[in-house]
């Protein structure tokens, strides 16, 4: 099962992930990120970008997790927006070597495959950022996804469409179709970090972490992953039956072993 680590704020998780990252970056200035966008991983890119002085990330490559069909790139909420904003320019990245899924309907076609074959070609996802939604989904797997599922269009819940509305203005409607990576993608990457904050995602979390294995809790996939992070703050732990075995298993941690 995933290591699950509870932890007492966001800021900690941010830190921690970030760790990871540079530790990885002085190893391999070419890592590949699995980027994901959303309020969740915030943390983790502002502590990465608080740390730009001590490592050179100039030479990380990135694959966002999703993409809205039909919103325009440009669009402030586009994920491709969200990411040069949130992690491209804070972390000094080369725009270059991060990519998004394409979301043109014009090409929506072979997007997928054709995200499919870069990723590929970049040797893989080493370290996959996730946030999971209260729907349970990863990505925009939603409910119902394949495990084995690839880059492909999916239409997003109403309950994502809602939860996604507060990004968006007053009377601009949330997009109905996305690309996201397929639950299929991301286990093939080397090493899954999902994150999860606040009371809401509470639920969700309990049903991927110890619930059974079914495409209707997407995230549940990361119980099949080797080697997968769980790391949530104490509202979003709620729920978790094993919270106590998880606090002691992180307690005793050699220091050594990081996340
Ligand atoms: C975003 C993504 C989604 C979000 C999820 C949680 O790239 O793939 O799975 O991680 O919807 O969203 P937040 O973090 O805004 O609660």
């Amino acid at each position: 099962m995933a290591e699950v680590v509870i932890v007492d704020a966001p800021e900690t998780a941010g830190a921690l992930v970030a760790d990871e990252i540079v530790r990885r970056a002085r190893q391999n200035p070419e890592t590949v990120l699995g980027l994901a966008t959303g309020s969740t991983p915030l943390p983790v890119y502002r502590a990465l970008s608080a740390r730009r002085a001590e490592v050179d990330l100039s030479r990380l490559r990135g694959f966002a997790l999703d993409e809205y069909v039909g919103l325009d790139p440009a669009h402030p909420e586009s994920y491709r927006s969200v990411i040069e904003r949130e992690v491209v320019v804070p972390l000094g990245l080369d725009a270059g070597r991060i990519r998004v899924p394409d979301g043109h309907p014009a090409r929506i076609r072979d997007a997928g495959e054709a995200y499919e074959g870069a990723i590929r070609d970049a040797g893989g996802v080493d370290l996959q950022i996730l946030g999971i939604g209260t729907d349970g989904h990863i990505g925009f797997n939603e409910p119902g996804s394949s495990f084995a599922s690839l880059t492909r269009v999916k239409t997003l819940t109403a309950q994502t469409r809602r939860d996604n509305a507060r990004f968006f203005a007053v009377g601009e409607e949330v997009p109905r179709h996305c690309i996201t990576q397929g639950l299929g993608t991301i286990l093939r990457a080397g090493h899954l970090v999902l994150l999860a904050f606040g009371e809401a995602k509470a639920a969700a979390v309990a049903a991927a972490v110890e619930g059974p294995l079914t495409a209707w809790v997407p995230a549940s996939a990361i119980q099949l992953h080797p080697r997968a992070t769980v790391i949530v703050d104490e509202a979003a732990a709620r729920d978790l039956r094993g919270a106590t075995y998880y606090r002691e298993a992180w307690a005793h941690k050699p220091d050594w072993q990081g996340i």
